[in-house]
């Protein structure tokens, strides 16, 4: 072969490797290709074969011509590489793309207990109208329990109210009260008068049924002032009452009696159901009993050292339990304490 033959040999070579390179579409086929032309046993090294043919001034041209072709073919393959690398990459990018718009994965969070709920809501209404939130020992004196509350030892009244007792002075408190004659014995009147609510969770030892627990929850407030009045009380419940069953109740009073308070009174809200018709909830009265409240006694105020002569004083006390017995209509307030979900995830 003289050195025209070759060069359009070659020219054929490099014809026949870019037709191979436009087939390739994967990186993985690159490599066979490029090792087909550039390798030791492709069509390039074996063209040096031809030297032995050419005279001493062609045989340069030889080399020359089979460089031309190896770059030639090696730029090819180089730029097809870059162009397929990025194929690649595009193609994974979007196949492992992240959606970010894709809802993400739910994490359980708790939420309240409806008892909390009801206490802060109750707690809200209270500090909006300037009353203070107390919280007390949970493990009480007979003092603060009983006495302080106008229940000497040996009071009949006591009975309502009867407790686990750690020692014969220390007890579970059976009201939040304790909180009052604590917070009242230790409040400045020189600096304005007492507004407070204590809530908390309070003892009996009651028959465990599907309306009492040994465990349950109180409000209670009491406001200390010079010029307090019944009236007073009357509207603050009004307001509680329709705060928590809705605007369009009616609250009425009923005398009772507490050891603690004098007059002693029951609040009972029209019923939330049937609006005061007679139904299942209110027993047919139309009215359900909400709480228990009264005028401070004095000998109540005096022993906190208050003089009841100057001073005088209204009190409450309402039972969270039961504020949400009501209004969920739960009928047994074992269901507030045993967490069960299915139970807890409806408030
Ligand atoms: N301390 C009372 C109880 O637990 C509730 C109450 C408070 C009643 C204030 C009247 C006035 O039964």
């Amino acid at each position: 072969m003289d050195i025209k033959e070759i060069n359009s040999h070659l020219d054929l070579v490099l014809a026949k490797a870019e037709k191979d390179l436009e087939e390739v579409t994967e990186l993985k086929d690159l490599q066979a290709v490029k090792v087909s032309y550039l390798g030791k046993k492709g069509p390039l090294k074996a063209a040096m074969k031809y030297m032995k043919d050419l005279s001493n001034e062609e045989k340069p041209l030889l080399g020359q011509a089979i460089n031309k072709v190896q770059e030639a073919i090696n730029e090819k393959i180089e730029a097809l590489q870059v162009h397929l690398e990025e194929k690649a990459l595009e193609e994974a990018l979007e196949k492992d793309a992240l959606d970010v718009t894709l809802p993400g994965r739910k994490h359980a969070t708790g939420h309240r207990h409806v008892l909390v709920h009801i206490m802060e809501d109750i707690e809200d209404l209270f500090v909006e109208m300037g009353y203070q939130v107390v919280e007390g020992y949970e493990i009480e004196s007979d003092h603060y329990n009983f006495e302080m509350m106008n229940l000497p030892k040996n009071h009949p009244a006591r009975d309502m109210q009867d407790t686990f007792y750690i020692t014969d002075e220390v007890l579970l408190r059976t009201h939040t009260s304790p909180v009052q004659a604590r917070t009242m014995e230790a409040h400045d009147f020189s600096k304005g008068p007492l507004k407070m609510i204590s809530p908390g969770r309070v003892f009996r030892r009651d028959d465990d049924d599907a309306t009492h627990s040994h465990q349950f929850h109180q409000i209670e407030g009491l406001v200390v002032s010079k010029d307090v009045t019944l009236a007073d009380l009357k509207g603050t419940l009004d307001l509680l009452a329709k705060e928590l069953f809705g605007y369009d109740r009616a609250t009425r009073l009923r005398p009772s009696y507490f050891p603690f308070t004098e007059p002693s009174v029951e609040v009972d809200v029209s019923c939330f159901k049937c609006g005061g018709e007679g139904c299942h909830v209110c027993k047919g009265t139309g009215w359900i009993e909400i709480l228990g409240c009264g005028m401070v006694h004095p000998h109540v105020l005096e022993m906190a050292g208050v003089d009841p002569k100057e001073y005088q004083g209204f009190a409450f006390g309402i039972g969270a339990d039961r504020i949400a017995m009501l209004k969920y209509e739960i009928e047994d307030i074992r269901h507030l304490y045993q967490n069960d979900q299915r139970f807890l995830n409806q408030f």
